[in-house]
Parts: C-alpha cells; sequence; structure tokens
C-alpha cells in the first residue's frame, strides 16, 4: 500500500483487480456522462487562495455531522451492489468508516443485509432508503433499519427512474441480468482474489431484499421485483409519511435546486444531501459543485447541508466546504479502495483523503473545519 499515494491509484487498481462489468457500473455515469465530467471539472476550477506565515500548527480535521461528533468532515455514501466489488464489501467498508471515526451509509440495495452488516461492525451505521411502490415493504425495511439500531435514515429523492448507463447495458447489468455471457464468465475467472472473495462472502444477491419477499430469492426474480417498484408517482406527501414513520435523524438526498430546498426545509428533516447522484441519472444537470452555493443560502441555519459529486482529494473537500458544505459524501473514491483491498483499501482511501486536506488546509492558513470558507478560495 505504501506507493498508493492517491485515489486515482486505487482506482488503477480497483480496475485491474475487479471484474469489468463491476468496475464500468461504479466508474461510469448516465448517457453522455455530461454531468459526470462536470462534477469534477467544476471542482478543480475552484482555486485557493495561497497564505503564509499563520501558525498552523493545530490542525483538526473534526467536525460534527447532526450533533454528532466525526474526525473528518467525510461520510461514505450509499453505494447499491458494494458487496460485488470486494465480498463482504459493505462490512469492509464500514469498519473503515468507524474505525476513521465517520459514517457509514448502506445502501438498500446491499449485497449484505441490514442484519449482517449490523452483527459485523462496533457501532451504529446510517441506513438509504429507496421508497418502493410496495409501501408495505418500505415499513418493514424501516422497522428493521430501526431494530438494527440505525443512527440515521437517509431518503434517496432523485431516482423516481433510472437514468441510462450505457456499458451497464452492454456488460449484462440489465433486467433480468445477463452476467453469465461467455466473456464476463472467463473474465470471472480470471480474478481469483475477487471471485474466491465474492465466493466466501454471506451473499451475491440483494441481501435486504432476497428472502423478505414470497418468491423472490435468485438474482432474476429479485431484479426483475426491484424493476417493477420504481414508483412514478413519489412526492412530497410521501416524506411526510417516511418522517412519520422514521423516529430518528432524517436526511434527504438528492436535492439539486434552490426550489426543492426550501420546500425540504419545511419536511422536519434535519439535512439534505446535494447530490445529483454521482452523475448517474439526470444527463445535462449542472454539476453538484455549482448548485451548492445557492442551495447553502437558501437553506441558512434550519438545515444541514451535505454534499456529493466528484470528491477525490481532499482539496475537493475543502472546495466543497468553502462553499458551503457541512460534509462531504464520498462514492467512488472508497469504492476504489474497497476493489482494490477491502477494508485496508477504503481505510487507504480515508488516509489520503484527511492528509491532502490537512496540508491543504495549512497551505491556506486554517486551522479548523469551521474556518473554512469563502475566503480560502481565490477570486476570478
Ligand atoms: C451510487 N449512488 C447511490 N445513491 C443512493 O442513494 N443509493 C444507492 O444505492 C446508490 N448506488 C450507487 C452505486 C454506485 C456504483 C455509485 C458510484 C453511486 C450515489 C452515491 O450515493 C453518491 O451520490 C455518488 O457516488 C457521489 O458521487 P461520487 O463521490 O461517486 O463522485
Amino acid at each position: 500500500m505504501k506507493d498508493i499515494t492517491c485515489i486515482e491509484d486505487l482506482r488503477q487498481i480497483h480496475k485491474r483487480r475487479v471484474p469489468k462489468a463491476f468496475f464500468d457500473y461504479v466508474d461510469g455515469g448516465s448517457y453522455a456522462e455530461e454531468t459526470l465530467r462536470a462534477n469534477r471539472e467544476d471542482l478543480q476550477k475552484i482555486k485557493f487562495r495561497q497564505r503564509i506565515l499563520v501558525d498552523i500548527s493545530q490542525r483538526d480535521l473534526s467536525t460534527t455531522v447532526l450533533g454528532d461528533k466525526t474526525n473528518l468532515p467525510l461520510i461514505l455514501a450509499p453505494v447499491g451492489s458494494t458487496g460485488m466489488q470486494h465480498g463482504d464489501g459493505e462490512i469492509h467498508a464500514c469498519r473503515a468508516a468507524q474505525a476513521a471515526g465517520i459514517p457509514y451509509t448502506l445502501s438498500t440495495m446491499s449485497i449484505c443485509s441490514i442484519e449482517d452488516v449490523a452483527a459485523n461492525v462496533d457501532k451504529p451505521f446510517w441506513f438509504q432508503l429507496y421508497v418502493m411502490r410496495d409501501r408495505g415493504f418500505c415499513k418493514a425495511l424501516i422497522e428493521r433499519a430501526i431494530a438494527a439500531k440505525c443512527s440515521a435514515l437517509v431518503l434517496t429523492v432523485d431516482l423516481q427512474l433510472l437514468g441510462q448507463r450505457h456499458a451497464d447495458i452492454k456488460n449484462g447489468l440489465s433486467v433480468p441480468p445477463q452476467l453469465m455471457k461467455f466473456k464476463n464468465i472467463v473474465d470471472f475467472m480470471s480474478k481469483p482474489a475477487w471471485l474466491s472473495g465474492i465466493l466466501r462472502g454471506k451473499s451475491r444477491n440483494f441481501g435486504n431484499i432476497a428472502g423478505h419477499l414470497p418468491g423472490a430469492d435468485d438474482l432474476a426474480s429479485v431484479s426483475a421485483w426491484v424493476n417493477s417498484q420504481f414508483d412514478l408517482s413519489l412526492n412530497w406527501k410521501d416524506v411526510e409519511w417516511i418522517r412519520s414513520i422514521w423516529p430518528g435523524k432524517l436526511i434527504l438526498k438528492g436535492i439539486h435546486d434552490v426550489e426543492d430546498a426550501r420546500e425540504a426545509v419545511r419536511t422536519g428533516a434535519q439535512a439534505l444531501v446535494v447530490s445529483n447522484h454521482g452523475g448517474r441519472q439526470l444527463d445535462g444537470a449542472p454539476s453538484s459543485i455549482s448548485v451548492l452555493p445557492k442551495i447553502a443560502d437558501a437553506v441558512g441555519s434550519r438545515m444541514e447541508v451535505l454534499f456529493d459529486g466528484g470528491i477525490r482529494s481532499g482539496q475537493d473537500v475543502m472546495r466543497a466546504i468553502a462553499r458551503g458544505a457541512r460534509s462531504c459524501m464520498i462514492g467512488r473514491s472508497y469504492i476504489y479502495g474497497l476493489g482494490a483491498g477491502g477494508e485496508a483499501g477504503v481505510a487507504k482511501a480515508l488516509d489520503i483523503i484527511a492528509k491532502e486536506l490537512s496540508v491543504t488546509m495549512g497551505l491556506c492558513g486554517v486551522n479548523r473545519i469551521d474556518e473554512i470558507g469563502p475566503q480560502v478560495i481565490a477570486e476570478g
């Protein structure tokens, strides 16, 4: 691990170790990938003011999110099928997050179930909910998250229907799944470390769903059921319903417009995540970083504003905080680490970003996260 110095190094190792179908699933975005690229490009356009001769000996990366202390302004974002990047991937990622002192978010579409993760980690984690047409199933999922002592519910609101990812269709990640194509089997066999981890893992299906519905046990039937569950009628009233049955902290993920942010304030949720789903949904939407300042202004202190989309370095975290984010979710950056080396790979990703953030703060003359503001950004 010592020659790994940046997230791109982890990405390259992930690409070598994990079959193409699963690497492409992580790396790509929807349609022409305009928004995926904009997320990165617009972050890189933000330049810092280099400050000198400030005492930067007391730098501290800790902060709070929803009243809880975190060691870094980072949260692991919900990522579906994490357990196909590495056997028991969700457990590895959650353990690395907890060791680093930051929250981990388990996706509804995880491979390990809520119960699998809860039984194998020390502390509570966050649970992300997709609202499906079968509201009884949603309610049961929320009850399972309560029973597992999940400490926040992240309600994702930007996926009422799916943006197309061309590579997934070509690779057989479709409904029904066509993974057993000859070229995929050859690829799986040529990745023995990955394959043995997957075969030893607790699950190779969507663990929160398989076995919890009559007649939906194998991957094909579970995928078909999920595909039938997208709810085009989902609206703000459903958020009220979720609010009424989830007693804990509620976070709305996928807010990308000032009007929606104002509406989000009225729901009683404690936080929102400015997100375009990592460029995987509405292609042609502006970058997340470009909409963040207006949303942060509109919300003020009434909700905490979290951010994701394109974070690949500590410099990017600094940029998002300077533009109004309280903390940043990362998706691909930690999944590259997971694919490259399981729990140790995720820990490496977090360490890389933390060190980059610490140095960037120092060179901008800042000691604490709450000192990061517009003053660290160079004009023009
Ligand atoms: C995601 N994302 C996501 N979001 C969510 O709410 N539920 C989910 O199941 C998933 N699944 C998922 C799979 C993969 C492979 C990726 C890359 C992303 C979106 C994710 O939570 C987050 O918004 C983005 O990943 C942020 O962008 P970056 O950090 O990947 O650039």
